[in-house]
């Protein structure tokens, strides 16, 4: 296998490997702007030159130094090179290009919300010259309002042209480009255009400076007051992999995290904004005092029980509530709620596809409901013979609720208010996905685990844990605390596939300061 040294240190690589990419894997790191693993390589911004040596089959394989500093975000590692990182001659290139990306650069990071998260900040203090050389007037530009969720500010942007390969390379939809020449070029969209494909944030998270901002999430929270937790897309069937970021037991934002089998390192617009149905003000968190109790009480007298399950649930609380229902009634009429479709999958040119299937876990309900779990039409019809029915709802929006006749008790499990919400003869607030933990299972039918990010609001609970409370009610024993892996042991042991083998999920791409953070 060949071989490379960077920085003294000898690795092993694959043929087609840059540079970069060794010493990325080896945990070397080579400051870059412009290089984004999943975009084509343009090699503009300079910042990541190196030193290199290498071998001259014409003098004796002896070690000879290249004649330029190279690109190493482009050039293949060789076999028998020795690189250069942090000798004088990459240093004061590094030094050279962050001076001349501040020359125009305003110092606005106090107003800034990328500053704690922004690579030219973080470059200028790692590898800059600490203080300004040069008194030229800094040319200034304009802000603009680019899209339904980005705004630009021309100042900021380094010309690194990563949102604009984006828009041509991953959405073909190449809302972006270049306007003008030289130090007065800026990023633009076409006029009467914005950007506004389905997957226009990730332009955000690409730039590495403030210059595309969210919208959104402008001047909300500094973003080291920020505390992120692993998640899933919560709004559709993709199993796209997030993070969930709260401050105070309030989410402010939600960016993918990158998983090269699901989402690579994009999410959809639907899922990055998907979270505000957490805090809506339609949102019901209170609960009577004795709502568990008087659910319970109903659920002993009942004769003929109907349990509908949405696909908004967990497998855990799905499991769990057929687990109490089927207890209680072993011919109990169990069935999977609406899957709400939007039109048809979207694929872009990057093979990214956008989910017509709103819901996350259909699968994951069926598989813990069983192959016995009816499709929400067959429910309905065979729900007409029961005299209780449980409702379960957790949807984003408003959703398709099922008729529930006049001599039926109805026992309502839900988060928004909706056309059931006073009809119900016992309503019990359930939290969102982002205020529990559990298992969903996406539509090429992946198991994958969510954590929980916030505290339940308000007298709300998970589905998992209002099913443990009213079992104990039901067998007048204490109840314990919805613990996610005790019951994936529980379902596996109960025959169930696959709850085993899901891993927990790995927080891999949050920005984490290496600065020391003070309380004052
Ligand atoms: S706006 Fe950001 S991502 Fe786009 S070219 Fe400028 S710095 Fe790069
Ligand atoms: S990262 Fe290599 S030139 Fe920009």
């Amino acid at each position: 296998m060949p071989s490379i040294t960077i920085d003294g240190k000898q690795f092993d690589f694959e043929q087609g490997q840059t540079i970069l990419d060794v010493a990325s894997e080896n945990n070397i790191e080579i400051p870059h702007y412009c290089y984004h693993p999943s975009l084509s390589i343009v090699a503009s911004c300079r910042i990541c030159l190196a030193e290199v040596w290498a071998p001259n089959p014409r003098n004796d394989d002896k070690l000879e130094p290249m004649p330029k500093l190279l690109p190493t975000c482009q050039a293949q590692a060789g076999d028998g090179q020795v690189v250069y990182t942090t000798s004088p001659k990459a240093t004061a290139n590094q030094k050279a290009v962050m001076e001349f990306f501040l020359n125009h650069h305003p110092i606005d990071c106090p107003i800034c919300d990328q500053a704690g998260e922004c690579t030219l900040q973080d470059y200028a203090y790692e590898y800059g010259r600490g203080k300004r050389r040069c008194d030229i007037e800094k040319i200034t530009q304009s802000k603009k309002d680019i899209g339904d969720h980005v705004m630009l500010y021309g100042d900021r942007c380094i010309m690194c042209t990563r949102c604009v390969r984006f828009t041509s390379e991953v959405t073909g939809t190449s809302e972006l480009y270049i306007e003008g020449r030289d130090a007065s070029e800026c990023i633009d969209v076409f006029p009467g255009e914005g950007i506004n494909n389905e997957l226009s944030g990730n332009v955000i998270d690409l730039c590495p400076v403030g210059a595309l901002l969210d919208k959104d999430f402008m001047f909300q929270q500094r973003v080291w007051l920020l505390q992120s937790t692993p998640s899933l897309d919560p709004i559709t069937s993709s199993g796209d992999n997030i993070n969930i970021e709260y401050n105070n037991n309030t989410i402010y934002r939600v960016k993918p995290r990158t998983n090269m089998d699901i989402n690579e390192y994009w999410i959809t617009d639907e899922v990055r904004y998907g979270w505000k149905f957490v805090h809506d003000e339609t949102r019901v968190t209170e609960a009577l005092e004795d709502a568990e109790t008087i659910a319970a009480g109903k659920l002993q007298g009942a004769n003929n029980i109907a349990l509908l399950v949405s696909p908004m649930l967990s497998c855990e609380d799905a499991w769990l509530f057929a687990q109490l229902v089927r207890g209680l009634d072993e011919n109990a009429i169990v069935g999977i709620g609406p899957v709400p479709v939007d039109g048809e999958d979207k694929t872009f040119p990057s093979g990214f596809t956008v989910r017509s299937e709103k819901a996350p876990n259909a699968r994951g309900v069926q598989r813990a409901l069983g192959s016995n779990a009816l499709s929400y039409d067959d429910w309905q019809e065979a729900a007409k013979k029961a005299d209780t029915m449980i409702v379960t709802g957790n949807y984003p929006v408003a959703w398709d609720t099922p008729k529930v006749g006049k001599n039926k008790t109805l026992i309502l499990i839900d988060t928004l208010a909706n056309k059931l919400t006073d009809r119900a003869d016992v309503f019990i607030p359930a939290a969102t996905w982002a205020e529990k933990a559990g298992t969903f299972e996406n539509c090429n039918n992946v198991l994958q685990l969510f954590e929980q990010a916030i505290m339940p609001i308000g007298d709300s609970k998970s589905e998992a844990q209002i099913a443990m409370d009213l079992q104990a009610l039901v067998n007048d024993t204490l109840s314990t605390t919805f613990n996610a892996a005790t019951v994936r042991n529980r379902m596996a042991d109960a025959g169930i596939k696959g709850m085993l083998e899901v891993e927990l999920p790995q927080n891999t791409n949050r920005l984490e300061t290496d600065m020391p953070l003070m309380e004052v």
